[in-house]
């Protein structure tokens, strides 16, 4: 027990990624695809080639950016936050999510 303890304690980002790409895989993957390599099937659907997330363009945004974009959407991307009509209940992402959702996201960096 203590162990276990002391490794979390130890391994804040480590153990902060897992819950990103849960939250990734729920609510991001079916447009941004796997590892945000993207989806030729969304591009098309959104008649427009969707930002790579594992690109530069994305990684060289400020957290406080993308934070921006998953709550209050932009262009195109819709709105990702809790109680927003816009989006399917089972996509939305709550502020509490977003710092683990941002630290898996920057693991995608050049994938
Ligand atoms: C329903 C489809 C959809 C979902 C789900 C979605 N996105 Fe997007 N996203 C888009 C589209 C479309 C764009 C392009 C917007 C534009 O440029 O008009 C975009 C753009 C972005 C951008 C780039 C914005 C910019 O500054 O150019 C980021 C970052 C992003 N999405 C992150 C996310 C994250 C993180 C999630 C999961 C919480 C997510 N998206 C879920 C469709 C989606």
């Amino acid at each position: 027990m203590t162990i276990i303890a002391g490794f979390a304690i130890l391994t804040p980002a480590w153990s902060a990624v897992p819950d990103g790409k849960n939250t990734y895989d729920q609510s991001c993957i079916h447009c941004h695809g796997q590892s945000g390599t993207g989806s030729s099937v969304a591009d098309k659907f959104w008649k427009m080639r969707i930002p790579r997330l594992n690109s530069s363009y994305i990684q060289n945004k400020s957290d406080e950016e993308l934070k921006s974009v998953i709550l209050n959407g932009k262009r195109k991307m819709p709105p990702a936050m809790m109680g927003t009509p816009e989006t399917a209940h089972k996509t939305k992402v709550s502020a509490e999510q977003v710092p683990d959702l941002l630290a898996y996201i920057r693991t995608l960096k050049g994938k």
